[in-house]
């Protein structure tokens, strides 16, 4: 296993501009002297929804100084290109390991043997990649293809034995939450009376949700009974959609979404939303404790999956005042 290294000797190269969080200039953490200071370079997707800017802050504050570490951010405005550069930078820095939340699953292979060659571990947080297991450490993150059942659950449940007309806003294409939330979904809702008029990409923001949303409903009118969007801010997006066109969300089309932030609950409370799966964005803690483990020589996992919970409109009212994020 690599040697922890002072901040002092890391040198500062890289081809692309890094926003440092924790003190740069290489402080003292609490409880330990310099030598202690981990060094962990973290590639972020961007800051495309709610939920990302719960996880940002959840490695932030996992990944302070206080705790020892000394965390370079980098966000790569969901750009798989620019975060493959983010990874090559962390490596050339020589960072004690990096954290990657991967905007797409394919393409990854060869980076990840760079990281592997200059003796860095990965640990994926969030999305999954394709490359072999052999090329990280360990994964932490969410079973999205269960999310998207229990959301298809909920649809079947409520409206399969009824002709319902359905469109779907999917998340960023190739990413594992937007695949495997679609599989889930697909595989509940089989054999039901429900039919998919539409299913197109809105990139997980609530701008794009708002302007598919206004192509479907330019397309297919009051046809459609039912949304089903992969996040609460693409489902926040096409609400304005909905509105504009003289529909009253929630019940002329009823919406299911994914995630359970704080502005897709308040949705949900006040009966715009009908359903929604959580995905939850806390896993900074479990990161930052499975990096400290693997940079100091100890055994891991390969998989922590963290458990979500799945709320109706009632459900949504009682969560809602205790609700972090
Ligand atoms: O990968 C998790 C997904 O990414 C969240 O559901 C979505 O809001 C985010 O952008």
């Amino acid at each position: 296993m690599k040697a922890k290294k002072t901040l002092a000797g890391l040198a500062l190269v890289g081809a692309i501009a890094l926003t440092a969080s924790g003190c740069a200039g290489g402080g003292t953490p609490a409880g330990g002297g310099g030598d202690d200071v981990i060094t962990v370079g973290f590639a972020q997707t961007g800051s495309e929804s709610g939920w990302r800017s719960a996880n940002t802050e959840s490695m932030k504050e996992a990944f302070s100084e206080a705790n020892g570490f000394n965390l370079i951010f980098n966000a790569a405005d969901n750009k798989p290109e620019a975060q493959i550069a983010a990874v090559r930078s962390f490596i050339n820095q020589g960072v004690d390991a990096i954290v990657l939340a991967p905007i797409v699953t394919d393409g990854w292979d060869d980076v990840l043997q760079e990281a592997k060659d200059a003796g860095i571990p990965v640990i994926l947080e969030d999305r999954t990649v394709s490359a072999s297991e052999d090329l990280y450490a360990s994964w932490i993150g969410l079973d999205f293809e269960k999310e998207g059942e229990t959301a298809g659950e909920w649809v079947a449940e409520n409206f399969g034995s009824t002709p319902t007309n359905l469109v779907i806003l999917e998340g960023t294409t190739g990413s594992s939450a937007a695949t495997d939330r679609a599989t889930g979904f697909a595989t509940a809702i089989e054999g039901t009376d429900i039919t998919v008029l539409d299913s197109q990409t809105g990139n997980f923001t609530r701008a794009e949700g708002k302007t598919v949303m206004e192509g479907f409903l330019q397309k297919y009118g009051s046809q459609i009974n039912l949304l089903f969007a992969h996040n609460d801010d693409m489902g926040l997006g096409a609400l304005d959609a909905i509105k504009a066109a003289g529909l009253t969300p929630g019940t002329d089309i009823k919406i299911v979404t994914i995630d359970a932030v704080k502005d897709g609950m308040t949705a949900l409370a006040d009966g715009e939303f009908n359903y929604i799966v959580e995905c939850n964005p806390l896993l900074g803690e479990k990161v930052a404790e499975v990096v400290k483990k693997v940079v100091d020589g100890e055994s891991v996992d390969k998989q922590y999956i963290v458990e979500d919970q799945a709320f109706d409109q009632e459900q949504a009212k009682a969560a809602l005042p205790d609700r972090k994020y």
